[in-house]
């Protein structure tokens, strides 16, 4: 029993949290010690080996510099990261040595893949767009999978010095070519029954790829979150953004 990771979770009773306690309570090697929601004590996440945040963008950086001003490793799901708020985590780490954050967007693993496969193929095809489709009371289009995509493939295909995909239209009515990010075309469907899905589609001579992840449930998330409990504790100091080097796949 002796390594047994101790697991808080903050956002205990969330559509996230929930379903995370109910995961680490049901792993061998994982203990559910706290789960902290509105109202309660943060006290309660002390002797935590490792904490989980899914609560709310407004919550999460006060939690974070609780967190990290108790030496409690963090693994981060909240949405709402920005360079600014990843530098501020970054001085609060370097002022509490051994400890360390992994923020993720996506903890998918399906997801991670596809923008790792779409930035390997992006240079072998003159046109890449992607269409993502999410259900009807997502807020924000493009989804930000989708653009952290099209920002990916932007760079491999800056790096392969391709110029812009090939596009003869001259006449448009607004929004028919998507929006634009890092000049790579997004679509954003927004449909009543769909959870969270994207294609990105690579086009190049006499052939097409197409890359399609669908996200049916929130347990696809549960996966990536349990491998970053386990993983957190070995990564380099400062904080970790994506679930890529958990993954080995940096
Ligand atoms: N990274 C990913 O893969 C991923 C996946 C799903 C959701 N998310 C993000 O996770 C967050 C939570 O999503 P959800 O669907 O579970 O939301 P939710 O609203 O169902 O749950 C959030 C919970 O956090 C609680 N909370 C708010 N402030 C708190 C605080 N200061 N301390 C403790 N608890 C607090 C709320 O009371 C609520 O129970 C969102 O930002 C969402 O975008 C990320």
């Amino acid at each position: 029993m002796a390594d047994m990771i101790k697991v808080g979770v903050l956002g205990a009773k969330g559509r996230m949290g929930t379903q995370i306690c109910a995961a680490v309570a049901g792993e061998q090697d994982m203990a559910l010690a706290a789960g902290v929601d509105v109202g309660d004590d943060r006290e309660a996440l002390a002797g935590c080996d490792v904490v989980v945040d899914f609560t709310h963008p407004g919550a999460v950086m006060d939690n974070l510099r609780w967190c990290i001003g108790q030496g409690l490793d963090t693994v981060v799901g909240t949405s709402g990261f920005d360079d600014a708020r990843a530098a501020q985590v970054a001085r609060w780490l370097a002022a509490a040595p051994g400890t360390r954050a992994l923020i993720v967007p996506n903890f998918s693993i399906g997801a991670v893949l596809m923008m790792r496969f779409a930035a390997q193929a992006a240079r072998f095809f003159d046109s890449a767009e992607i269409i993502e489709l999410h259900h009807a009371g997502k807020v924000d289009a493009p989804s930000g999978t989708a653009t952290r995509t099209a920002s990916l493939i932007a760079a491999a295909r800056a790096e392969a010095g391709l110029g812009p995909p090939p596009d003869a239209t001259v006449t448009a009515l607004e929004g028919a070519r998507g929006a634009e990010v890092d000049a790579v075309h997004v679509h954003s469907v927004r449909l009543a029954g769909l959870l969270a899905h994207q294609e990105v589609l690579l086009g190049g001579h006499g052939e097409t790829l197409t890359l399609r992840h669908d996200s049916l449930d929130r347990a696809s998330f549960l996966p990536g979150i349990l491998m970053g409990i386990r993983g957190v504790g070995s990564l380099p100091a400062g904080p970790t953004f994506g679930l890529d080097r958990v993954l080995g796949l940096d």
